[in-house]
């Protein structure tokens, strides 16, 4: 009975002190978390091995848990901050990398479209025996997990004279913020109060559910991309521009109130931009799948005498074989093997 007080008595102590102190909400770290945890989850085998290779001891296995990395390292690696975005031409509402991807300087590729590109391609450098040592791949995968979250955010591929909405002064219900933060966290926020217990992980069910029944044609859209590329930036960049001025940037000039209406029919834009993501990021299966082509190429190099074509294909398949079986058993070499 006694031991019963007590407990209840720490329950209402912790219950009245999250109440002074209330959780707060990271600057986008629901959104980030919700695109790497249903990401990971739909990962190929292959890939999934992939990453909890690449991954730091610390995360544990869960990607979600480091995808907000790139935001913490933005000030000591003061050089990663343009790529979070891209500035496009005032109400022009269209994107093109040759204009439009570039810093502040004017340096070409410098923006989140040029970022994803960048660290897709480190990450199929793995294990090539001349560029092994140049990256670092543990952040090349926090990097590309990261960017593809943000190239979602229809505020991320904005207007430059706004900063992506960074300057547009509005009212989120009561409380003062700016338009950007209203799409990097108050809209995720908001439906986490009304819908989901104040739980990210709500959110995240839904979204995957959805997935599964309303949008499979997204899943289709992706099978698209990685038909014929290894990461498809321009797509998501110019999908993004489209939505920053047919959902975000209307109804919210400066000074504006949003309220219910507002959050009601953006709500499901930000949901779609999250599904979007999470979906988009399997860029880390076709990595894998890419990895195995290159390993094949690498036997065809080792063994470039040409004999009649029926041998040297006879002979492709047999050694092919025997690298792969190989690698399968001796577990020689664990990051190889990962990639089979
Ligand atoms: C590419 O990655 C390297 C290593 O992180 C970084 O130094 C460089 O700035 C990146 N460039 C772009 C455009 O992402
Ligand atoms: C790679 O980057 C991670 C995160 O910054 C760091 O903890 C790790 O030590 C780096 N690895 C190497 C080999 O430099
Ligand atoms: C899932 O789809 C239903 C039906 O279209 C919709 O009402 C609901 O808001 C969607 N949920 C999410 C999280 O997108
Ligand atoms: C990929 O290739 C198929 C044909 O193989 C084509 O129909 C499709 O439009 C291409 N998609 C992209 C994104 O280039």
């Amino acid at each position: 009975m006694k031991m019963e007080g007590f407990r209840i008595f720490q329950i209402l102590a912790l219950l009245s002190l999250s109440a002074i102190f209330p959780v707060i909400h990271g600057w986008g770290t629901d959104g980030h978390l919700t695109v790497c945890r249903i990401a990971q989850s739909r990962l190929s085998e292959a890939a999934a091995e992939a990453v909890k290779n690449l991954l730091p001891e610390s995360a544990e296995n869960d990607l979600g848990s480091v995808c907000s990395w790139a935001d913490k390292v933005k000030f000591r690696y003061h050089w990663s901050s343009p790529l979070h975005y891209i500035d496009t031409p005032d109400d022009l509402c269209t994107y093109q990398y040759n204009r439009d991807c570039k810093d502040e300087n004017g340096e070409k590729g410098r923006c989140v479209a040029g970022a994803i590109n960048n660290y897709t391609t480190q990450l199929l450098t793995y294990n090539s025996a001349s560029t092994q040592a140049e990256y670092n791949l543990t952040e090349a995968l926090l990097f590309l997990s990261h960017y593809m979250g943000d190239i979602h955010q229809p505020l991320h591929v904005g207007f430059t004279s706004d900063r992506g909405g960074n300057t547009i002064n509005v009212h989120w219900y009561t409380r003062k913020q700016v338009l950007h933060h209203v799409w990097d966290a108050n809209i995720i926020e908001t439906a986490e109060e009304r819908l989901y217990d104040s739980n990210v992980d709500g959110l995240i069910d839904a979204i995957q559910q959805n997935i599964t029944t309303e949008w499979v044609n997204l899943v289709k859209r992706w099978e698209t991309c990685s038909a014929n590329k290894t990461t498809c930036p321009d797509i998501y960049a110019s999908e993004g521009i489209k939505a920053a001025c047919d959902w975000a940037y209307k109804g919210a000039s400066e000074g504006s109130t949003l309220e219910d209406d507002y959050f009601d029919s953006r709500l499901p834009i930000v949901n779609l931009r999250l599904a979007q993501g999470s979906l988009n990021l399997c860029t880390i299966c076709t990595i894998v799948k890419h990895k195995k082509l290159f390993l094949r190429k690498t036997d065809r190099l080792i063994f470039p005498r040409p004999r009649s074509p029926k041998t040297s294909k006879l002979m492709l398949s047999f050694l092919s074989c025997i690298t792969y079986g190989s690698f399968r058993i001796s577990h020689l070499c664990n990051h190889l093997c990962f990639y089979l």
